[in-house]
């Protein structure tokens, strides 16, 4: 395994004459796309992703910086996060891929893989496919290149500038600002909170409906919603289809189903063997532990409340086993 400085820039390796789509390399990986799939080469190994589930993982992974741990974008490959730097690896945590010795895994400054996961996409992603939405609401990745999107792949976060719904909030969701509610979500009714200002603080003070929010969000497993008190961050997202990643924690999570059910796949982080599943219906709570990758599946979109622990150096206590995996002892 290479840990060391690799050349980091993605270089492009030609143009297939037929489909459009550009070949590159980018350290000791190459990526490859054709109408179906994706393919990825390394020294000693090469692993085929459907191209849909390969660009749904692609566009979250930079858009969550890479999100705490690792981010499985299937089975064998993937990233891990080191806060400052990324590995990208196949095999590493695939008991078989480890076993035959062709597992592969390499160190880059995290800017240079924004760079480089963003080069991919946007010459693999065409017009009329969005991979933030869910599968029903988008169109299709499969084929030849067309015309390339010229909307932001990725959808920024954007930082509410007042409490949301006050004057001045750059974040409204309304049918008057083109976010309407989801179909899934039809039959919720929506109060609206009352907000008696004490005299003096009128415009200062105000309630929204959070379900009322988060139905209007028009992407899937991506936050409609964070709120940052010191190091404690509350996620609130709307979930349909697929988690696009399998998750690998490096701290505890804490899940909190709003609405509907979110069925998870539970496997313990370095083999991928099964650990459990879990079926989430709304008012459960969870904690998956640091030990494990997981994925959920939403038959119908739900909505879910992930509270993250960001605290620095959380991720070396439980390595370094000085943490339990686990919140709570019963
Ligand atoms: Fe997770």
């Amino acid at each position: 395994m290479t840990a060391a400085a690799v050349p980091s820039d993605i270089k492009s390796l030609g143009k297939d004459a037929q489909l459009g789509y550009s070949e590159f390399q980018f350290g000791g990986f190459k990526f490859r796309r054709d109408e179906y799939f994706a393919h990825v080469a390394w020294p000693k190994g090469t692993r085929i992703i459907e191209i849909d589930r390969f660009l749904r993982a692609l566009v979250r992974d930079i858009g969550w910086q890479f999100f705490y741990g690792w981010i499985f974008f299937d089975d064998v490959f993937g990233t891990q996060n080191h806060y400052g730097s990324v590995d990208i690896f196949a095999g590493s945590y695939d008991g078989g891929y480890k076993a035959a010795g062709t597992d592969f895994m390499e160190t880059f400054p995290t800017d240079k893989v924004v760079t480089a996961f963003d080069t991919i996409a946007r010459d693999w992603i065409s017009e009329g496919y969005d991979p933030l939405r869910a599968p029903q609401e988008t169109g299709t990745p499969l084929g030849s290149k067309r015309a390339p999107r010229k909307d932001a792949l990725v959808r920024g976060f954007t930082p509410a500038k007042r409490m949301l719904g006050l004057p001045g909030d750059v974040t409204p969701r309304s049918d008057e600002t083109g976010h309407p509610v989801n179909r899934a979500f039809a039959d919720l009714k929506f109060e609206q909170p009352e907000v008696h200002a004490e005299k003096g603080f009128e415009g200062q003070l105000n309630a929204i409906n959070l379900f009322d929010h988060i139905a209007r969000s028009d992407v899937t497993w991506n936050p409609s919603v964070a709120s940052i008190t010191g190091a404690s961050i509350f996620c609130v997202t709307s979930e349909e289809h697929m988690l696009p990643v399998i998750h690998g924690n490096d701290r505890n999570e804490w899940f909190i189903q709003l609405s509907d059910e979110i069925h998870w796949q539970i496997q313990d982080k370095n083999t991928g063997n099964p650990r459990g599943r879990i079926v989430m219906k709304a008012g459960d709570v969870c904690a998956m532990p640091a030990d494990i990758r997981h994925q959920g599946f939403a038959p119908k979109r739900s909505m879910l409340l992930v509270a993250e622990n960001g605290t620095p150096g959380l991720d070396e206590l439980y390595a370094k086993g000085k943490l339990p995996p686990y919140p709570l002892d019963f």
